[in-house]
């Protein structure tokens, strides 16, 4: 085995069980209950080698907070330049609900126009470095193509599962970047039964979110460059919207990583779940105080990267959102559309509808008196209305 380069990364350990896991090679689930893996730094170490200062020099992408992923510091990261995106003052859409510090951090900007770029770079990255030639994901749409994106650049192979009625975007973006597209009748989480089924005797590594440790890694960076931009002062409210919870999960690691590290104080935003009214597990397992989620039947709504019926994560983002005393909402998708055709012309961002499904949660956050006209109110757009045609022109 070739010798390990300087990394602070130490170990995994499972978030139901705590049961330690060795990074050094693939790892999917915990071995003993199934359940995700987080990745463990050294912190003390890391804040030895870096401050908060030394990262203003640093490159404008996920890399400049290097020491705190998992990748060994002399390997070349597989990148296209994900993350540094611009956290954007929507003063007009505020104003039009007495909101003074709404904030979008415009996810559309990476790669392949979503977040999805910043867990695909890390996982992609960490997948080759330990040996994986084969990477396989069930995808509701953008997932899939920042995998292709990231394994064409890997020089790996892609296999991605999609239900069949993905916006055709997502499709043709996959196939033209080289991935073998399978197309399935049924949801993300049929997708994923699939992969399951065959990957074994295919020998493809499966890289479902929080089924491998790394993906969450690559979005917790949302929650460093939130900090970063926000000059360490985190903000009041955070609207996210929830299908796999990749990125509240790993922005709520972020926050205690850099509490260890002394770059943040204890002060957390209220996190707030927006999924849609067709699909919407999180808003009604948090409304019934469970601490896990009931798969939701019969899953539909156009914003696909909210069909998600069945998290794997979904305890810790319920755990999230009631430590944070925060909450979960649901958007029907009219008002999603609505929203769009709102926030643009008002912002010039044409969101995709999941971003949209967060700004017209806003509306009923302030008719409930959940939010003040002067709380800092961040909220993420996670992807681009481009990719998602079919809804505006069916
Ligand atoms: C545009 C967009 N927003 C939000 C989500 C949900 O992301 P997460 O799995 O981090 O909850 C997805 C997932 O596919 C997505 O594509
Ligand atoms: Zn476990």
């Amino acid at each position: 085995m070739r010798s390990i380069g300087e990394v602070f990364l130490t170990h995994l350990s499972c978030t139901a069980c705590g049961r330690r896991h060795e990074w050094s090679q693939l790892q999917n689930l915990c071995s003993v209950c199934a359940k995700p893996l987080f990745a463990n730094y050294d912190l003390a170490g890391v804040g030895r080698a870096l401050t908060r200062e030394a990262l203003a020099t640093r490159e404008k992408s996920l890399w400049r907070y290097r020491e705190v992923l998992p990748l060994p510091l002399d390997e070349e990261p597989v990148s296209l330049g994900e993350g540094g995106t611009p956290l954007l003052h929507a003063a007009r859409f505020g104003a039009s609900l007495g909101l003074a510090n709404l904030w979008v951090k415009d996810e559309a900007q990476n790669p392949t126009q979503s977040f999805k770029a910043r867990g695909m770079a890390v996982a992609v990255s960490m997948a080759k470095y330990l040996g994986a030639t084969k990477l396989a994901v069930p995808t509701a749409g953008n997932a899939g193509g920042a995998l292709a994106a990231y394994a064409a650049r890997a020089g790996l192979e892609a296999h991605i599962f999609m239900p069949r009625d993905t916006p055709r975007a997502n499709v043709i973006e996959c196939r033209e970047l080289g991935a073998h597209v399978t197309l399935i009748d049924g949801l993300i989480t049929d997708c994923a039964a699939e992969i399951a089924r065959r990957k074994t005797a295919e020998g493809w590594f499966d890289l479902s979110t929080l089924k491998e440790p790394y993906r969450v890694e690559g979005k917790k960076t949302l929650g460093y460059e939130l900090a970063e931009q926000m000059d360490w002062e985190l903000p009041d409210v955070i609207l996210y919207p929830t299908g796999g919870g990749t990125g509240l999960i790993g922005m709520w690691k972020a926050f205690d990583e850099m509490e260890a590290l002394g770059w943040i104080g204890a002060k957390r935003p209220r996190m707030f779940s927006v999924q849609a009214e067709g699909c919407a597990p999180i808003v009604r397992a948090f409304e019934a105080g469970a601490i896990s989620a009931v798969e939701f039947p019969d899953a539909r709504t156009c914003a696909s990267g909210l069909r998600v019926p069945k998290a794997i994560g979904d305890f810790l983002m319920l755990r999230i959102l009631r430590e944070s005393n925060g909450g979960a909402l649901a958007v029907d998708d009219e008002e999603m559309m609505r929203t769009t055709r709102e926030v643009g012309p008002k912002e010039g961002l044409f969101v995709a509808p999941e971003g949209a499904a967060c700004f017209a949660a806003l509306r009923t956050l302030g008719a409930s008196g959940n939010i003040a006209s002067n709380d800092q109110i961040v909220i993420f757009n996670t992807g681009s209305g481009i990719k998602y045609l079919e809804c505006y022109e069916p």
